[in-house]
């Protein structure tokens, strides 16, 4: 996969099946083909409604993720839903690492590299999220949090795989918070991103590597985020709920 705009939403807990279905043909509605042409455009729902999802995909030109696996194909792990049934239902990405998972359900970076590893094998596309907290970010070390959490969660991944991972950074401060990191703090970060995908690979990778911005991100700030040079589209929660929201958001993409 070759560095590209991405606008990603994620549902997150939301929407019960009426209410995901009028979302999904607004979307699918809305979205025409000057659109999809520019821009990669995911939607992120509940796993119940991945196919319902997929079937209008298809002839609307976006894609769909699911926003988690288990790390096992298979086997006795009540209420858990893998990469290869998800990507049997019509999946394409799939969010890993976000930090309402870090945070709620106690994932770690060796537990999320686990899930990279099982997507890549099912050709799902990891969208890998990574982002300090409030009290990182006031010590001045959300670079160091960062890196850490990408070295960890990267190991074992080859050169090849890695061109197939998207890289989503998401400081928690901004999540759900109504406050989204300046176009400037975002442009540090996914620099610094880039720098160390260069370290850990080579300087072609890093070039080629989508870097998406997540945090409150909406219609007002997603232009002037979406301006920086390393800031290549946006992983939106609360605002890829409203279809008109969304749609501009995609729109936003120079
Ligand atoms: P938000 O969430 O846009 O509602 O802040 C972003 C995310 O968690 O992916």
């Amino acid at each position: 996969m070759t560095r590209q705009k991405i606008v990603a939403g994620n549902w997150k807990m939301n929407k019960t099946f009426e209410q995901a279905e009028e979302l999904l043909y607004a979307i699918a509605e809305g979205l025409d083909e000057t659109d999809t042409d520019r821009v990669t455009v995911v939607v992120c729902p509940p796993s119940l409604y991945i196919e319902m999802a997929g079937d209008l995909a298809e002839e609307s030109g976006f894609f769909v993720g699911a926003q988690n696996i288990y790390d096992q194909d298979s086997g006795a792990f009540t209420g858990e839903i893998s990469a290869p049934m998800l990507a049997s239902m019509g999946a394409d990405f799939v969010i890993l690492g976000h930090s309402e998972r870090r945070n709620y359900f106690g994932e770690t970076d060796d537990f999320i590299n686990r899930k990279v590893k099982a997507a890549l094998k099912h050709n799902l596309i990891p969208i890998l999220c990574c982002g300090e907290n409030l009290g990182e970010r006031s010590q001045g070390i959300q670079q160091e949090i960062v890196r850490s959490q990408l070295l960890k969660c990267l190991e074992g991944v080859s050169h090849e795989e890695m061109m197939k991972i998207v890289v989503a950074y998401e400081p928690v401060w901004a999540i759900g918070t109504g406050v989204n990191a300046t176009p400037a703090q975002a442009q540090e970060m996914h620099a610094f991103i880039r720098q160390l995908i260069a370290g850990i690979y080579d300087d072609s990778t890093a070039e080629q590597i989508t870097i998406l911005y997540g945090g409150s991100c909406n219609s007002g700030n997603a232009g002037e985020l979406f301006s920086q040079p390393d800031v290549d589209g946006g992983l939106i929660g609360g605002a890829s709920l409203k279809v008109d929201e969304f749609l501009k958001i995609v729109r936003s993409i120079p």
